[in-house]
């Protein structure tokens, strides 16, 4: 009885495997950038974000003080590393921004100044997994991830000089020609 329940099980579990298999190499698994995510994969997706940061990211405060300079350090990495995903002020997205298949948000509009500072390093040294948001790891130190996460956090109370320099960041938006 036991064993035909075992062998009942392994069957389906093998058959299941197969069909997942057949599925993939005959071209049915979705492979296009140009859809929307179904709710399940951004629950999965969103789940998984969520328990990997709450369990890895650094909890300690920002490193980097809050002064001009170390703000418009964060500023000039993010305009040339992030503003071609994230936008510039204005908040308009590139056309990069729009084709990725999980939507950047546009950071001016929809930012992350309520996420403690740990979060935003490790999802910019890590990136996101099957998304479009690159690790930075071996590209920026992290004393630069941690100036662009102070902008980020500060970037609705930045001090005059540094909204300046933000205001200047080009906008990303494609400027069809008339
Ligand atoms: C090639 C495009 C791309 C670039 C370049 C990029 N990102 Fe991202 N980023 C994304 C995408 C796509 C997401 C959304 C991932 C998701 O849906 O979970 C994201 C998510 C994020 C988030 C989380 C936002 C939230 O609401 O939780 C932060 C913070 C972030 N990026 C910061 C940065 C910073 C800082 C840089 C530059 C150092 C950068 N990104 C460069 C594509 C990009």
């Amino acid at each position: 009885m036991i064993k035909g329940m075992i062998l009942g099980a392994l069957s389906l579990i093998v058959g299941g495997v197969i069909v997942a298999a057949l599925v993939i190499k005959l071209g049915y698994a979705p492979a296009n950038a140009d859809a929307t995510p179904s709710w399940l994969e951004k629950t999965i997706a969103k789940t998984a974000l969520r328990a990997v940061i709450n369990r890895q990211a650094p909890k300690t405060p920002n490193p980097e003080a809050l002064n001009d300079q170390n703000l418009i350090e964060g500023i000039e990495i993010y305009a040339q590393n992030c503003a071609v995903c994230h936008g510039a002020s204005d908040g308009q997205p590139s056309n990069i921004a729009l084709g990725l298949y999980q939507r950047p948000p546009q950071l001016a509009m929809h930012g992350v100044e309520d996420d403690p500072p740990g979060h935003t390093f490790w999802k910019v040294f890590h990136g996101i997994r099957m998304t479009g948001m690159p690790s930075f790891a071996h590209t920026l130190t992290s004393e630069e991830i941690w100036k662009v996460a102070l902008f980020l956090q500060n970037m609705k109370t930045l001090t005059p000089a540094a909204q300046a320099v933000w205001k200047h960041v080009p906008s990303q938006a494609v400027k069809k020609a008339s």
